[in-house]
């Protein structure tokens, strides 16, 4: 497969980019196509002067570009301003339209945050049941299990089409035919996906599709709502009545007509099997490690349904962050989170069973549109020699994470009391001052730790922003004062 992109000017003279889950650089035909908009038209495309005209017609054009994507009509698509506000609005669109006294959501363990914590507000805000279903060890939602988690208040299920991390494919057909048959919606999350991989929302039978400008070559800011014809949502932003008054706003026709260019351009790529080539060249990286490391690379994640761009490896002796601290030839991710410099493994990898040690020793190598095969070779150098280098560094590696730094309660519905039995056990013997995460591996765990912390003498440090899902820090006190006279702490919590 050729490749004929000519060099990127963002990415010439820096390290290796392998991190395209990331963001990915805007392509300069997007660029190109999105100036106009800044530079000359500038007219309210609800206006019905002539300075309207090219505004208007250029987000008809974009609209029905990135509609061609995905096999959608153009009046099934709303522009929104980021992914996460796409899957507030599916969310919490389709819930509060629904009418229901007590809405039942499903989703699935590995979701983005943008997923689960628009559950988390729904249930806080709007009554909802929400459901999490579990994956296996490659990342996958049982299709049976989602079967089994329907019930008569099922009003929607979201499950994504990629994993952001891993690259997992989920079965979305078959999950979307399943609540479809049930009289539920079916919100799929792709911004992973759109773009990497064909896609068809009537062949998928979905009803609600997120795709992300800045993972397919657009700016960040820019996003789309695909919403089947005849499906109701409650709109995510009141006002003028844009967007067929699902999302008021004067629309940003500079950002739109990149997406639309991006969704074009992506098309035409597809087309030509770039998915082919990168798929080629991210096999090559995985295959020059695998050489280069022998016996101590381990793909997480599955093998097949995976997209062609994502390899997400941990190789045996040495921590993910300190592997790209030094490998500075290759700008990737780890899945872990960094706080307060403790490193916590990602929930993602973790609710696929991988061990901490694992789950901490992971990297995320995801290959875009510049990715060549020089590339490729420069970096399987570079992560070859920093991990040979730091086989002998095991010990310091996990000496240098807080020994509790893995904790994760896991469980739908979980009990306040069954978390902090279990955080009570993993702490014992903590050096005093030590930094405990916690990372709620079901969002909508009724977490009260603070009330714990002033029980116990522990210091609560509060949320630790991240991108994933909610992490709590927990500074160790010298002594646990494990009980107060009149009141257990156990019992406390589970009276919350
Ligand atoms: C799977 C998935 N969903 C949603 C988002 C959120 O997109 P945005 O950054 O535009 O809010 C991302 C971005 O990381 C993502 O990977």
């Amino acid at each position: 497969m050729t490749h004929n992109t000519p060099p990127h000017a963002g990415l010439t003279g820096g390290p290796v980019y392998l991190d395209y889950n990331a963001t990915t650089p805007v392509d300069p035909r997007v660029a190109e196509a999105m100036l106009p908009h800044l530079t000359r038209f500038f007219g309210n495309p609800s206006s019905d002067y002539r300075y309207s005209v090219e505004p208007r017609s250029a987000l008809a054009h974009a609209r029905a570009q990135v509609a061609a994507l995905i096999g959608a009509r153009a009046d099934e698509i709303v522009f929104t301003a980021s992914g996460s506000e796409a899957d507030l609005f599916a969310l919490r669109g389709a819930v509060l339209a629904s009418g229901r006294r007590r809405p039942h959501v499903i989703t699935q363990v590995t979701e983005h945050p943008a997923v689960l914590e628009s559950c988390r507000a729904l249930q806080r805000l709007h009554n909802a049941r929400v459901t999490l279903l579990p994956v296996d060890g490659d990342g996958l939602v049982d299709p049976a299990a989602l079967t089994e988690a329907l019930d008569e208040d099922t009003v929607l299920v979201s499950i994504m089409a990629a994993n952001n991390e891993t690259g997992a494919l989920q079965p979305i057909g078959e999950l979307a035919a399943r609540t479809r048959a049930h009289g539920a919606l079916f919100h799929c999350d792709a911004a992973q996906t759109a773009g990497k991989i064909p896609l068809d929302v009537t062949a998928l039978g979905v009803d609600l599709l997120t795709l992300v400008g800045h993972k397919m070559y657009a700016p960040k800011g820019v996003a789309a709502l695909y919403v089947r014809d005849g499906v109701r949502l409650e709109p995510v932003v009141y006002g003028g009545g844009q967007e067929r008054g699902l999302r008021a706003g004067t629309e940003n026709v500079a950002f739109a007509v990149a997406l639309g260019a991006a969704a074009q351009l992506a098309a035409d790529e597809l087309a030509g099997g770039a998915a082919v080539r990168i798929e080629a060249l991210r096999d090559d990286l995985h295959r020059r490690l695998a050489d280069g490391l022998p016996g101590r690379v381990r793909l997480n994640g599955p093998r097949q349904e995976r997209l062609p761009n994502t390899l997400n490896i941990s190789i045996d002796g040495v921590a993910g962050h300190r592997l790209l601290a030094a490998a500075r030839a290759v700008a990737a991710s780890t899945g872990s989170a960094c706080h307060s410099g403790a490193h916590t493994p990602s929930p993602v990898l973790t609710a696929m069973g991988l061990d901490a040690g694992r789950a901490l020793g992971a990297v995320r190598l995801s290959l875009g549109r510049w990715t060549t095969g020089d590339d490729i070779a420069k970096a399987a150098t570079a992560l070859t020699d920093a991990a040979s280098a730091r086989a002998g560094a095991t010990a310091s590696d996990r000496d240098s994470t807080p020994r509790d730094a893995g904790i994760t309660v896991d469980g739908t519905g979980l009990l306040c009391v069954t978390l902090l039995l279990k955080l009570r056990d993993r702490i014992q013997g903590a050096a005093p001052g030590t930094v405990v995460h916690i990372i709620a591996t079901d969002p909508v765990a009724p977490l009260d730790l603070p009330a714990w912390c002033h029980m116990t003498g522990h210091h609560y440090l509060g949320p630790v922003p991240g991108d994933d899902r909610p992490v709590y820090a927990v500074r160790l006190a010298s002594s646990e004062r494990r009980t107060r006279p009149d009141r257990p702490w156990h019992r406390y919590e589970s009276g919350h």
